[in-house]
């Protein structure tokens, strides 16, 4: 071995890499938590790739510069993506899982992973309604749990697909305000245009439920087989729940595929208050669940729930008789259900948040996360200057100041962004242009929130 190597993999520098970077994080908390610095130095991306190129810094020096050039969750202004805060022992289990680094595609290369993922699974599963038949996976992301899913989907439709090709129209019913990872996923599956078969939203931008017949009905006309129908729960840019039980009931009538994509919103299932916006989600046939979003879990650790475990096989099967020979049922090699191969240890993040603290923690966040956003929207439905489109159902909340145009929205939330206090959105509506919120951080308080609608009616006087 080279000296080179020894140096690089020698305890001392594990011991230094170790300290260093616990001080930083210890630091970036101090500075977040206590509001030392802004929520963000925004820098436009060539100014930063100049500065980058020139500095060469080496560790720990690199790890400081990472945090004064990126946007600190923990600060309590910090209300923007869907990223939460990690928990501290998810972002730790996170950090020893890349030191462990055994990949998951085959058992005896991920043991003890292998067996947490799927007694996380059986502790998750019946929050959702499932039954002793279920089972699931973890996976990267909510985008890769839902195409995943719809393979599984076209699988269970037609499972010669998967060999010969896809020879007649066929597509997914979905409402108009599905990720746009639902539309990418049918494109990337080869379906085009007929893969997606739009179910206009309602007033409250859920799917209209009462043209779930008359949908169906357009994609008998064009001639697409309708595989499945997939519920948002909630959708992301308003942060509404479709109603999960019609749709259930649509899919019982003719027999389609039920999926739930509960990236965001599926832990309402942990709190007794809020649970009801996932009524119905136990007849979904599978449901994405991102644990990186409310379940405080560092990006990415996704669950992909299936309420018949012999389903999650069908997904990249290259037989169909293999699909129902129980002797071949393989859960511990994680290789033939996920699109991964060499697959992260993901479970364990969040069994060691469970272990820790039991399950009513992740109902503290919701809750927390999601009465917060009741109470600002009283703020803004109180203040004449602001109007919202929707009385939000979750944590995600758009609003807009009423006598405000478009361009002067946008030139708003870009002083916003550029002085760095606070870290929103903006999204289009309708034609509209709204701010977009989501209240992510418990450190959030709702002071913090009326003093970013005072910043927004100064911005606004001093730009008109
Ligand atoms: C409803 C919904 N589905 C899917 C996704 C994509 O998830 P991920 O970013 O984990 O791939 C998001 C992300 O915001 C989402 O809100």
């Amino acid at each position: 071995m080279t000296e080179r190597l020894k140096k690089a993999y020698s305890t001392e520098t594990y011991q230094m890499l170790s300290q260093e970077t616990e001080r930083v994080i210890l630091s970036a908390l101090d500075i977040a938590l206590n509001e030392k610095r802004n929520v963000t130095n925004f820098i436009k991306a060539d100014h930063l790739y100049e500065i980058w190129k020139e500095s060469n810094p080496s560790f720990p020096k690199m790890i400081t510069d990472i945090v004064e050039h990126s946007v600190l969750i923990h600060h309590p202004k910090y209300i923007g993506h869907q990223v939460c805060m990690p928990l501290p022992i998810g972002s730790t289990m996170s950090h020893f899982g890349s030191h462990i680094n055994n990949g998951m595609a085959v058992y005896e290369m991920g043991m003890a992973a292998s067996v947490i993922d799927r007694l996380m699974i059986e502790k998750i599963n019946p929050y959702f309604g499932y039954g002793d038949k279920s089972s699931g996976i973890f996976t990267s992301g909510g985008t890769v749990a839902n195409i995943t899913a719809l393979l599984c989907a076209r699988a269970n439709f037609d499972p010669t697909i998967w060999k010969e090709g896809q020879k007649e129209k066929i597509g997914f019913m979905v409402s108009d305000q599905a990720h746009y990872c639902i539309d990418r996923a049918v494109r990337i599956m080869g379906l085009g245009d007929d893969g997606i078969v739009l179910i206009p939203s309602d007033q409250d931008y859920k799917a209209d439920t009462n043209l779930l017949e008359q949908t169906y009905q357009i994609a008998i006309d064009k001639g697409i087989r309708v595989m499945g129908i997939i519920g948002s729960a909630p959708s992301t840019a308003t942060g509404m729940y479709d109603d999960l039980r019609s749709f259930g009931n649509f899919a019982k009538k003719y027999n389609l595929w039920y999926h739930i994509d509960a990236a965001h919103g599926g832990p309402a299932v942990f709190s007794e208050k809020y649970a009801h916006l996932m009524d119905g989600c136990e007849m979904a046939d599978s449901i994405t669940v991102d644990a990186h979003k409310m379940m405080m879990m560092p990006a990415l650790t996704t669950m992909l729930l299936f309420k018949n475990h012999e389903d999650s096989y069908k997904t990249f099967a290259q037989e169909a008789s293999y699909l129902f020979g129980h002797e071949d049922w393989d859960w511990s090699n994680y290789g033939k259900r996920t699109m991964e191969c060499t697959k992260i240890m993901l479970g364990m993040r969040l069994y060691a948040a469970w272990q820790e603290y039991g399950v009513e923690i992740f109902k503290d966040n919701v809750e927390q996360c999601f009465d917060q956003t009741k109470e600002f929207t009283e703020l803004l439905l109180n203040d004449q200057n602001f109007e919202v489109p929707v009385n939000p159902d979750s944590n995600i909340i758009c609003f807009r100041l009423k006598d405000a145009t478009d361009s002067e929205i946008e030139k708003i939330r870009e002083l916003i962004l550029e002085s760095g206090q606070y870290y929103i959105l903006k999204t289009k509506l309708r034609g509209k242009l709204y701010f977009r919120c989501t209240l992510m951080n418990p450190f959030t308080t709702i002071d913090h929130l009326r003093q970013l609608l005072n910043e927004l009616k100064l911005l606004f006087a001093g730009i008109r």
